[in-house]
């Protein structure tokens, strides 16, 4: 298997902004969405062959009340209101996970927010591969 790290703050971003007023994500800062629904981050992932792949996506949730967002592959929700729960603060991140089958090539990975409160914050997503899938390129 292999793993490629695709930053948030890299990504395209729909009602969010890039933020680092907390410690504790990689790159250079952590998307913020806007608490409205339908904020979201999108990410273009290209792997080299068709299959099964495990996303990681490194949040926070600094409050205690669930920030549910749903999924999406090449537009399709494939995992509808993911619970993205309280980390017990906004420094402490955690991982969401789930598997999906990604097409050869690019892919669209999005994580919208479906409620009011908008996404958790998003430091990145984790893409990875499964054996005989080939690598995934960045
Ligand atoms: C706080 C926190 C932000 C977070 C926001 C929210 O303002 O500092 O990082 O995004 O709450 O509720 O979404």
């Amino acid at each position: 298997a292999a793993s490629t790290r695709y930053e948030a703050e890299s990504a395209t971003i729909s009602q969010g902004s890039v933020a680092a007023n907390h410690t504790g994500y990689s790159g250079t800062g952590f998307v913020d969405y806007t608490n409205v629904t339908g904020s979201y981050v999108q990410w273009s992932v290209s792997v080299a062959g068709a299959g099964s792949a495990g996303l990681v996506l490194r949040y926070a949730n600094g409050t205690s009340v669930n920030r549910p967002m749903d999924i999406s592959v090449n537009g399709t929700v494939v995992s509808a209101g993911k619970a993205f729960n309280g980390t017990g603060s906004w420094d402490t991140w955690a991982d969401g996970t789930l598997t999906v089958t990604l097409n050869a090539g690019a892919n669209t990975i999005r994580a919208t927010a479906t409620t009011a409160n908008g996404g958790p914050n998003v430091d990145h997503l984790t893409v990875t591969t499964q054996t005989g899938a080939g690598p995934a390129v960045p």
